[in-house]
């Protein structure tokens, strides 16, 4: 075993996006893509100064690794060892098989105090040989990286030169126990038992057990993605919930064809069980990397942004939260339906760029203790991801402690709080320069905007989101054009941050309605007028030549 050094070559268009770098398979497989990437991060994580000369914080240092199993985990994990092992690493933690679900990932970080941990997920983007591939950093605190790091890790991948790595051969990453690579010590770690001890000390697992004891139903799909082992872990081994109650458990490397993203849309067989006349009591899906979570009841689908107002009222019932919350975040584009409540339980809440790396500083200054995204994310203080699992042991508590089901959970809600009807509108793979054209033609179009008449609705913001992280003082700008009306409504549009294919419009719509007579109108007909109004503004059908969205949520 010899430690190489080798030339590099430059690829175009390393920079981490949203969620760490995200690309084809394909593209993931040339020669040289991943350590050059993976060069870049160790050089910058072990400190580079500006005439380029390289400290060495990282040696003596323990990082965590795992990914959601899809095609090219294994592979990946064999290169990134080799490449730890010839850059100071000491210690690295493997999960079992190259298996740790993102939130798993955030919490061994936390619980073995590491030095950052490395994802290897394209979340809930479709695998196999021809689908998506990623990579991402996670900090000392468990959460995705800072801008800051990614754009320094960024530049480095277009100057470094070199690649340091291990010739040593393959190693067996799915016996438990330690062995050395090099100086470096791997110690393939079981993938669940960290993430478990979390989610024991968070929630009530006798009542659960007692919950299933009584018969409760639940059926939970991990669409053939990396929250099986989890789900089945603690719901089937630890809760007592009858086998069967997770299906498609087993992690598949192009996840048996399915898109492995916890929507209406894509997760068509969960709503097919839910909404058949033997429909268990609950329902719940997770995402390729398990951070994503879908609730539903007996024939009731469950908003991403309701769950999050829903969690916000009821969270004093769960044990990790029983002294109250610090506070609340929310995306921009999420309904406002969490303000709300924040309002009437005086705590704060913040309002975010998309991106949960967004909740990070927040977190940690303990400003918030929920978050949540109306992409299907939600999480709290006990990681720095959002978390899929976490938030379906949330939402079956709450049935459990107040032995009611989630349609009545959520009626209850609007019937206190008034009802945010909300969708989001996806208008996928459109060419970039259309996207961007429409994009500055709307920002344009913003000062014109303000005060502007639609019907009976007056438009009271239209702006540009920029925010101020209330920590450290940072600005993300243009993160998105927002219209706000007069009477609570919002629509917003931006360019997706996640995608690999063109460019990705997303246009979210919000109405808000406090008449309960008013509140059980199918969404689509409830937000008719704000759709409209989106397309008199922005003209997307002419513009893509699309007649509508390819994903409505
Ligand atoms: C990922 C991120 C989320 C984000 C979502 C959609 O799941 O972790 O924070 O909300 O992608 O992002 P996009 O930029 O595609 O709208
Ligand atoms: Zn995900």
């Amino acid at each position: 075993m010899a430690i190489q050094n080798l030339p590099t070559n430059v690829f175009a268009g390393q920079r981490p996006g949203t969620s760490g770098l995200r690309k084809k398979v394909p593209v993931f497989m040339q020669p040289m893509y991943l350590e050059n990437f993976v060069q870049a991060l160790f050089d910058v994580l072990n400190g580079l100064a500006p005439d380029g000369q390289l400290g060495s914080a990282l040696y003596g240092q323990t990082l965590v690794l795992g990914g959601d199993g899809r095609f090219h985990n294994r592979a990946a994990v064999q290169t990134i060892l080799k490449l730890a092992a010839a850059n100071g690493v000491q210690r690295v933690l493997l999960g079992q098989g190259g298996i740790l679900s993102t939130p798993a990932v955030s919490a061994v970080i936390r619980q073995r105090q590491a030095f950052g941990g490395i994802v290897l997920s394209a979340s809930h983007n479709p695998g196999g040989p021809d689908g998506d591939f990623g990579i991402k950093y996670n900090a000392s605190n468990g959460g995705p990286a800072n801008e800051t790091l990614t754009e320094a890790v960024y530049a480095r991948t277009q100057t470094v030169k070199r690649v340091l790595i291990s010739d040593a051969p393959d190693l067996d990453i799915d016996t438990l126990g330690c062995f050395l690579l090099e100086q470096m010590q791997v110690e393939v770690i079981d993938s669940v038992a960290d993430y478990a001890a979390v989610m024991r000390s968070l929630f009530d697992f006798d009542m659960l057990r007692g919950m299933f004891k009584q018969g409760f139903t639940m059926r939970v799909d991990a669409m053939n993605a990396v929250g099986g082992p989890y789900a089945k872990a603690i719901l089937e081994g630890e809760l007592g919930a009858p086998a069967g109650t997770v299906v498609n458990a087993v992690p598949l490397e192009d996840f048996g064809g399915l898109h492995p993203d916890p929507n209406p849309v894509n997760a068509e067989d969960l709503i097919a069980h839910m909404m058949a006349a033997d429909a268990p009591d609950f329902g719940a899906a997770m995402d390729g990397d398990a951070d994503r979570n879908m609730v539903l009841g007996r024939n009731f689908v469950v908003t991403p942004s309701d769950s999050l107002a829903l969690m916000t009222a009821h969270a004093k019932l769960i044990p990790g939260y029983s002294t109250g919350l610090l506070g609340v975040a929310r995306s921009m584009p999420t309904s406002a339906a969490v303000d709300r409540v924040a309002k009437v339980l005086g705590i704060d809440c913040f309002e975010t760029p998309t991106g949960w790396k967004f909740f990070g500083n927040l977190l940690d200054a303990g400003r918030v203790t929920l978050c949540g995204e109306e992409s299907y994310g939600t999480g709290s203080s006990h990681v720095r991801e959002k978390d899929g699992l976490w938030a379906i042991l949330f939402w079956l508590s709450l049935q459990g402690a107040t032995g009611r089901s989630v349609e009545s959970l959520v009626r209850e809600h609007w019937q206190t709080y008034g009802r945010n009807y909300y969708s989001r509108h996806d208008y996928e793979a459109i060419p970039t320069v259309v996207a961007d054209a429409l994009m500055a033609d709307l920002r344009a179009a913003l000062p014109g905007l303000n005060g502007a008449q639609f019907g009976a609705r007056t438009v009271t913001v239209a702006d540009d989101f920029a925010y101020t992280d209330p920590v450290d003082g940072s600005v993300s700008a243009k993160q998105g054009v927002r219209i706000i009306f007069d009477d609570g409504a919002r629509v917003i549009f931006r360019l997706s941050g996640t995608g690999t294919e063109g460019a990705t419009l997303r246009i979210y719509l919000e109405n808000y309605e406090a008449e309960v007579a008013q509140q059980d109108h199918p969404v689509q007909e409830a937000l008719a007028d704000l759709i409209a109004l989106a397309e008199q503004v922005a003209g997307v059908r002419g513009r893509t030549g699309m007649a509508g969205p390819t994903v409505a949520t």
